[in-house]
């Protein structure tokens, strides 16, 4: 299981990387324009610091034409370094994109994807991660279960090294939902992780178990017995 921030927010990220088992970090076009820098490098550079070289990072492309998306990825990869994951949708260009940069050796994360074959034509065109957007296949009364589930169980069959990382959730029940059907990896946003632990219920728990514990101990904690 793999859990990335899907954001481009420093304190956010700095935040959850020291509490949360963070496996990685995916941008794309409009998390990176809600930080309103205009010295874009500079700021994926500072994402990498906080990331350090275990976490995965995966920064989205903005050309459209399969040559601009080559230049692009060339220039991240000369700007960041040789690990990072270039992510690309599975458009036709996108798609041809992805086969050209995987023979190049470029980590490759196939995104935009709202059905199996989008991600099957991914996977084997050499993706190594595949972005499956959940809420927005709902959005379109697309069976985002059966699409996620379709291209897990395709995935393990071919025995291709490609994982699906959910993406696009609006709740935590959506989250939980893609690691059942299959998928290896979820970005969330730091700000919907951080509603998985606000339950008012872990709080009571911890507070009458306090309780019971102080009638004997009174208010020493363990280390000071
Ligand atoms: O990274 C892309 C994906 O997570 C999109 O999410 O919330 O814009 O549907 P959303």
């Amino acid at each position: 299981m793999e859990l990335l921030l899907d954001t481009a927010n420093l304190k956010s990220i700095r935040d959850a990387v020291s509490t949360y088992p963070i496996s990685g970090l995916t941008t794309n076009p409009s998390i990176i324009s809600k930080e309103n820098r205009s010295d874009f490098f500079a700021l994926i550079k500072e994402i990498r610091e906080i990331l350090g070289k275990e976490r995965t990072l995966h920064v989205q492309v903005t050309r459209t034409d399969c040559e601009g998306i080559l230049k692009e990825a060339e220039a991240i990869r000369r700007h960041v370094d040789e690990d990072v994951y270039i992510k690309t949708p599975v458009s036709k260009e996108g798609l041809k994109a992805i086969g050209i940069m995987a023979r190049d050796g470029f980590n490759v994360t196939a995104t935009a994807i709202y059905t199996t074959i989008q991600g099957e034509l991914a996977a084997m065109a050499g993706a190594k991660y595949l972005a499956l957007y959940y809420n927005r296949m709902l959005n379109l009364d697309i069976d985002a279960d059966a699409v996620f589930r379709t291209t897990a169980s395709a995935i393990a069959a071919s025995g291709l090294d490609c994982k699906i990382v959910g993406a696009s959730f609006k709740n935590i029940m959506q989250v939980t939902n893609v690691f059942a059907d299959g998928a290896e990896a979820v970005t969330v946003p730091p700000e919907l992780l951080d509603t998985a632990l606000a339950n008012p219920s872990i709080d009571l728990a911890v507070r009458n178990f306090n309780k019971d514990w102080e009638k004997v101990y009174g208010n020493k904690g363990i280390s000071e017995l």
